[in-house]
């Protein structure tokens, strides 16, 4: 079950809030980050990948929109950073919705605002909030 509301002192409990968060999409999903920059939605994503089982390090894709790792139980983890991609068209353009719709796979997507009217049905809706230096809130908006 994914709750309302998450609150993390740490990049760790940050890191075991997306492990508790992988445990309620056994199938896989799309996972819409918002937060501002610095939010920690790298962080998380890092901590779900290795929740995957992925060992392979996951960098902050900024400058390739898309980086995609096999998860060794089958299945493929897909993170989009759409911070550069302007808007749904420009998403299309990039194929963005190809991976969003792909079936087994987990999709997480930092400033998903950026494509809204193309994230599907039953996408888990995060964001994470400042509180002070490294307090932190997660909540589901839906
Ligand atoms: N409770 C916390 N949870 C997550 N990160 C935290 C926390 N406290 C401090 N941090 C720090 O905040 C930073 C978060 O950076 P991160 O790259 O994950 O942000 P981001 O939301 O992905 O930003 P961007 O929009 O630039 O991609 C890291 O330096 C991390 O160590
Ligand atoms: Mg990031």
């Amino acid at each position: 079950m994914i709750k309302d509301l998450y609150t993390s002192q740490s990049p760790e409990d940050t890191g075991a809030i997306a492990a508790e968060i992988l445990r309620a999409m056994p199938d896989g999903g799309v996972i819409a980050l918002y937060g501002d920059l610095g939010a920690g939605k790298t962080v998380f994503a890092r901590a779900f990948a290795a929740a995957l089982g992925i060992t392979e390090p996951v960098s902050s894709p900024t400058y390739t929109i898309l980086q995609e790792y096999p998860v060794p139980d089958g299945g493929m983890f897909y993170h989009l950073d759409l911070y550069r991609i302007s808007d749904a068209r420009a998403g299309l353009a990039f194929g963005v919705d190809e991976y969003l719709n792909e079936p087994g796979a987990w999709i997480l997507a930092e400033w998903p605002e950026r494509i809204e009217t193309l994230l599907p049905p039953g996408t888990v809706r995060l964001q994470i909030r400042h509180l002070s230096e490294t307090g932190r809130e997660i909540t589901r908006l839906s």
